[in-house]
Order: C-alpha cells, then structure tokens, then sequence
C-alpha cells in the first residue's frame, strides 16, 4: 500500500520561486500539491475575514456533531476577557472522533501504536477497538466517582491506553489533566492539589531509551497519593514492573476493565462547560491550568487539521509530540480522531536503538504528513546525514514544524533531506492558550518561507503592535496579538484563578486584545491580503527548552529553597540542538562550606525533584551580587544580554551596576555591550 501512495504523491509538492534580494527563498505550492489540497484559493481570507462568525459557523456545521445546535443569532458572545462560541450547543469529544466513524470506518486503523522496543510487535488500533474500551473506560470511572466536571489527573506516556483515558473522560464530561512524563512527581502532586483531583490514571512503567521508567513506583515513592488524598489509582499494566498496589485504592487497569459495561451513553458538553485542563508555565510561580472548551476547541482544531495539515482519511498523520503538551493533545489525539484519519503513536525516544529511528518508522508504515519540533530536527540532523541515508521518504507528502522559530538552515535540511524539497513545509506558531494552529502558510495556498511563520488562520483577526498599542509599519517588530472575534479554539480562562487570567493575557493592550506575550516582525510578504509573521519568541520570563515551556519563576522557586542559596535568577540561554537551556545565576550564603560541584549536584538534583528532567540547568554561575531595580526587582534582560552574548541595554536603571563586572566574568560576556571594569580578552576581541 505504502509504495502505491508514495507513487501517486511523489507528484505533489512545491516548486521554488523567487530569491529576493535578502536571500529569502519563497516557495509556493505546486499544481498537484494545490488538486490534492482542501483549500487552494486565497480567496478564503477574503471570504473568512468578512464575516468571521459565519466562517466558523459554517466550519462547526460541517466538521462537527452537535446534539444541540446553538442559537442562530449566538455564534459568539463576547464578554471580554470572556468568550463564548456557539452558545447554546451541546456535543461530545468522544462522540465526535468515534461513534460517528462507526457507521462507515469501524475497521478502520484509527491509532498505529509503535512500542519502543523493536522486538515487540506494534498494535493497531481501529475506531471499533477504541470505541469499545472507551465506553468501557468511562463506565469504570463512572464506578469509582468520576462526575461530569471532575478532574482526572493522567501521567502515562504514549501507549494507547491514554488515548482511551482520556476519550474516557470526554465521555463522561470529566476534566483530564495530563501531566508530561517528564515532569517529576511532584509535578503531579502541585497538579492534583491545584485541580483538586483524586484520581491519578498511570503506569507501573514504560519503555525510554531501554530503560523502563516506573512511574507508578515514584509516586509512592514520593507518597503523592497519601499528600493529595486520592482516592483512586488506576495503574495501567505496561512493563509489567514489580508495583505496590494499596488495597481500595489502586487498581490495576485490566482488573476493572474485565467487569465493565460495554455501552456509556455519551454526556451532553454544552457552551457553558469545560472539555479539560492543561497546566502551563506562566510568567510567575507555579504552573496554571488553562481551561479549554468542548465544542468551540473541537471547531478549532478539527478545522486546523484539514487546513494546515491538509488532513485527508486516507493519510497516515504522525505529530511526534508527547501527550503531556498541548500538541499531543490536538494533534495526535483529538485532531487526527475528528478527521477519521489514522495516527501514529510511538512510545519511546527519537534516537533509540539508533537516530534512525524515527526514519525507519515513516518508512515502515508509509506515513504522509510529518509533524515535528525543531529542537528534535536540529539533534537529528547533528547526527550526521548517514542516519538517513537509505530511508524511503517517498511516501510524505507535507512536513510541519511547531514549538519555536525554525531557522532557516534547520527548515532547509528538513525541506531537502526529509522532505525530498517536494513535500511543503508549514511553520505552525501557537500556544497551549489558542488550543489549536493559530500562525501558518497552508500547504495549498503557500507561500512558504524559511524562518517565516505565515499569516493568522482564515477568520483570525491579528495585528503586531508597538508598546503603545499602534500597529507597527511593514518591516517592524512589535508584539503579536489577537483581535476579537479571536478564536473558537482558545482558553476559556484559567481553573480557579481569574487575575491571573487578566493579568497575563488581557492587561497589556486591554481586554479586546488578546496579548500572545511573543514578539513578531511584519514581514511585508502577503497572502490574500494578510501579512506573513515573522515569530521571534517570548518576551516575557518563560523559556522554551527543547520546545517544551518552562517557567523561569518555577525554576527560581525550587532553588531558593535550598538552605544555602540566598538569591537566584534564571534566564534562557541559547542553545545549538535545544533552543535555550536554563542558565542559574546563585548568591550563596556566606561561609558556605561546599565546593561549587557539590551545590552544583544539589541544585539539579532539587530541579529534577520537583519540577523534572526537562528542566535540568545547564550551567550555574555563583556570583556575589545579582543586578537588581531600585525597588528590588532583578533586572533578568541584564543576565539574559550576558548569557546570549548581546546588548544588555541601560545598565544605570541597576541600582548596582557594579555588580555587572563580575558577572560578565562568569559568563565570559563576548557581546557587544561595554562593561565598566570588564576586559574580558574576548570583549575587546569583538570591538
Ligand atoms: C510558545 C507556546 C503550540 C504547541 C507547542 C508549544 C512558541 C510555538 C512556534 C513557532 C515560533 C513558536 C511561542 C509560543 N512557539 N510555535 N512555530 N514559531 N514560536 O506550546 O508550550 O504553549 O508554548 O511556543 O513562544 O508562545 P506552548
């Protein structure tokens, strides 16, 4: 099958345009690609952006079941900083991406599911299988408690089970909170205590890079069950580790599964409730739980899918995100599902046994669209081309890109070596908030830019401002922003905590102004009369580290609290493979006895605790002194200038300026920037 669809779409792709006088290589669709392509005309900006409301509301009939159609005259209600789509609707998350496939796709392979060990034999899942362990899931929840609107907190990685975990709840109506392998325990305890949930849903253990990771046995290692009161465990067998099962309260998966009732009506999700929560880094202290809708994120991301991933049933869709993040959670989960398409899950690491990988599993099931980040382009592409070399690509017929800027150099290698420079490469910008693709040139529309993101979707009303609020000119950079009627697919508010939702979305700019808290250029490029986006990163104190958004308030909280360390400042540091890694700037305690090794393995050990190994610092200075604001406030663009090597800006806005110089010591400073009292050889070597 794989060599007959690799035959036909080998025609389809893009061709080369035009090189400008920047060096910037533009590439447009070609004739195939645009056939093949849902949506080919740029007229649909036009047509979207008069009259967004009936644009999505013609999109949410079409792509979507609904029990109970909204009022006519309520496509969106808008309270800002509040929304509402649909007003009045009633639907299902589980409904939608099963039972309506019954009919005519019921054998269909609904989720490929690739185990990490290569002796195993991989599963496929059909819309049938899923459909009935889903129902039976959802009955089991019903018996242990589970309620429309209660949380259910999930940790497991990539095995199908967390699918049906958390189809489960969409057909109950419970809340699930998936919280990313990677974190640590108590990552999950901050989550359960937050939500107020008192069920945890794991693993005795899964397989990474050949080893297993037990995480059943690390939460009770941690007594995370016992500090939360929970109520209920459920652990899913799946390395078959040795787990201590506390009688009444944990259960094994299968155990409960065997006695379950085959049908679970459906609940009725209306506009007025939740579909789940996710936990996202902010700008201060600990993660916050966005909440998204049912119906109006189903609208959002199930129109994502045929418009930027050009989603068609026949295609074989992988998005190599984990389940953790929001793009596992719309993109490998419940975008591919609402399609009726067929997805690829795979459990275990990019480069094991070998980099070639994830090579070997496009070619081994054919897959046609190719989702990915570019920290996991960038290492594989580190590796050397001979991991590729070999490999049968010529089933792809589009590549994408989510998570940070991808540079050019990365995006070109992607284009060429993976892609065969036919298969169109979208660089899709947006957030855990906007639930769904948000920034993207569309594969048969174009045009396709290296380092360029796109246009907003068809119907999204986006503008980049200045500090003032004033659009910038053509060219310029200022901060990208959403317009009312924003989008369908975004955040609904923040679980139990409403300041915080005003504070860091709605009080920059006001409450008609959604603030992205990203900067962005005006590229001058357009499409349908929509400017492209040039997306340069965070503007505020989060940090994207190999794609993945971490706080760096979390960070800071966690080693302030270590007795030794009297002050201490994290910042992003640019990394080749990675992005940005932490960077720790620690005052210590005078008279502190330890070697600087010894806090160093203190500190990552503290880090790796509590929030995970995803946040392991790369690299701890410890200084005297920490720049700092009159009022007290560190000034981190001072120690982020130092660490990136660039300008530092005003250094007379420190109260203590002079603590500048040994910093710039530690750090080695190699920028631009003149430090009173710093002749690092390497400075002056760059004046
Ligand atoms: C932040 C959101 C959306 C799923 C993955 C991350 C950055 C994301 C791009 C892109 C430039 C990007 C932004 C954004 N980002 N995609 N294509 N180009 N920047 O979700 O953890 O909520 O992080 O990721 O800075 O604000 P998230």
């Amino acid at each position: 099958m794989s060599v007959n669809v690799g035959r036909r779409l080998k025609e389809a792709g893009i061709k080369w345009v035009e090189e400008d006088a920047e060096n910037k290589d533009v590439y447009v669709p070609t004739d195939e690609m645009k056939e093949k392509a849902y949506f080919s005309d740029e007229r649909i900006y036009a047509e979207a952006n008069n009259n967004p409301e009936e644009f999505w509301a013609k999109q949410a009939k079409e792509l979507i079941y609904w029990f109970d159609e909204w009022d006519a005259d309520k496509v969106v209600n808008l309270e800002p900083p509040y929304f509402n789509w649909f007003v009045g609707n009633g639907t299902n998350l589980s409904y939608n991406c099963l039972d309506r496939h019954l009919e005519e796709n019921r054998n269909k392979a609904a989720i490929i599911w690739e185990p990490e060990p290569e002796d195993e034999a991989h599963e496929v899942l059909t819309y049938m299988d899923i459909y009935r362990e889903v129902n039976k899931f959802a009955n089991v929840l019903k018996h242990l408690g589970v309620k429309k609107g209660s949380p259910v907190t999930i940790w497991m990685p990539m095995i199908p089970e967390t699918a049906i975990a958390a189809l489960a709840c969409q057909r109950i109506g419970a809340w699930h909170s998936i919280v990313y392998t990677a974190f640590a325990p108590h990552a999950v305890r901050e989550r359960m205590e937050d939500a107020g949930s008192k069920i945890l849903i794991t693993v005795d253990g899964f397989y990474r890079r050949g080893k297993i990771i037990e995480l059943k046995k690390r939460i009770d290692e941690g007594e995370i069950l016992e500090k939360v009161g929970a109520e209920n465990c459920v652990v899913v067998r799946r390395a078959n580790s040795e787990v201590g099962m506390k009688e009444g309260r944990d259960h094994y998966y299968d155990k409960l599964m065997k006695d379950a009732e085959a049908y679970c009506e459906p609940e009725v999700i209306t506009s007025n409730d939740y579909g789940f929560l996710l936990y996202t880094s902010g700008t201060t202290g600990k993660p916050k739980a966005v909440m998204h809708s049912c119906g109006a994120y189903s609208v959002g991301v199930a129109l994502t899918m045929k418009l930027v991933a050009d989603l068609h049933p026949d295609d074989l869709f992988w998005s190599t995100a984990d389940i953790g993040w929001i793009t596992g959670h719309s993109y490998a989960l419940y975008g591919p599902l609402l399609i009726g398409a067929t997805v690829l899950w795979y459990e275990g690491a990019p480069d094991y046994p070998d980099v070639s990988r994830w090579w070997g599993i496009i070619e081994k099931y054919g897959v046609t669209i190719f989702y990915t980040a570019p920290t996991a382009i960038r290492a594989l592409r580190a590796a050397g081309d001979e991991w590729i070399e070999g490999h049968d690509f010529s089933s792809l017929r589009l590549l994408a890109s989510v998570g940070e800027p991808i540079d050019p150099d990365t995006w070109k290698w992607f284009f060429e070596k993976i892609g065969e420079s036919r298969c169109p490469l979208v660089d899709t910008y947006w957030q855990t908030e906007t639930g769904g693709i948000l920034l993207s040139s569309l594969p048969g529309i174009g045009p396709f830019v290296p380092g360029v993101a796109g246009p907003a979707l068809p119907g999204v009303r986006y503008d980049v401002l200045d500090a003032n609020g004033e659009p910038v000119k053509q060219e310029e950079s200022g901060y990208l922003v959403v317009k009312p009627p924003f989008i369908p697919s975004m955040l609904r508010g923040l679980y139990k905590n409403p300041e915080k939702y005003v504070e860091e979305y709605w009080s920059r700019y006001g409450t008609d102004t959604y603030f992205s808290g990203d900067g962005a250029i005006k590229t001058g490029m357009e499409i349908g009369g929509q400017t492209l986006i040039k997306v340069t990163g965070r503007i505020d104190d989060v940090m994207e580290v190999a794609g993945h958004r971490l706080g760096t308030a979390e960070l800071e909280e966690v080693v302030q609290d270590l007795e030794e360390v009297v002050d201490v400042a994290v910042v992003g540091k640019q990394d080749a493979i990675k992005g940005e890694v932490p960077a720790l700037f620690v005052v210590l305690e005078k008279g502190v006895e330890k070697s600087n090794e010894d806090m160093d393995r203190e500190i990552v050990k503290a880090v790796r605790d509590k929030v995970g190994p995803v946040a392991t610092p790369e690299v701890t200075y410890y200084v005297s002194d920490l720049p700092e604001t009159e009022s007290g406030k560190i000034i981190r663009r001072f120690l982020k200038g130092l660490v990136r090597n660039e300008l530092l800006g005003d250094m007379t806005t420190a109260r203590n300026p002079e603590c500048l110089k040994e910093l710039a010591e530690v750090t080695q400073y190699r920028g631009p920037q003149k430090i009173p009292g710093y002749t690092g050889t390497a400075h002056l070597g760059n004046e």
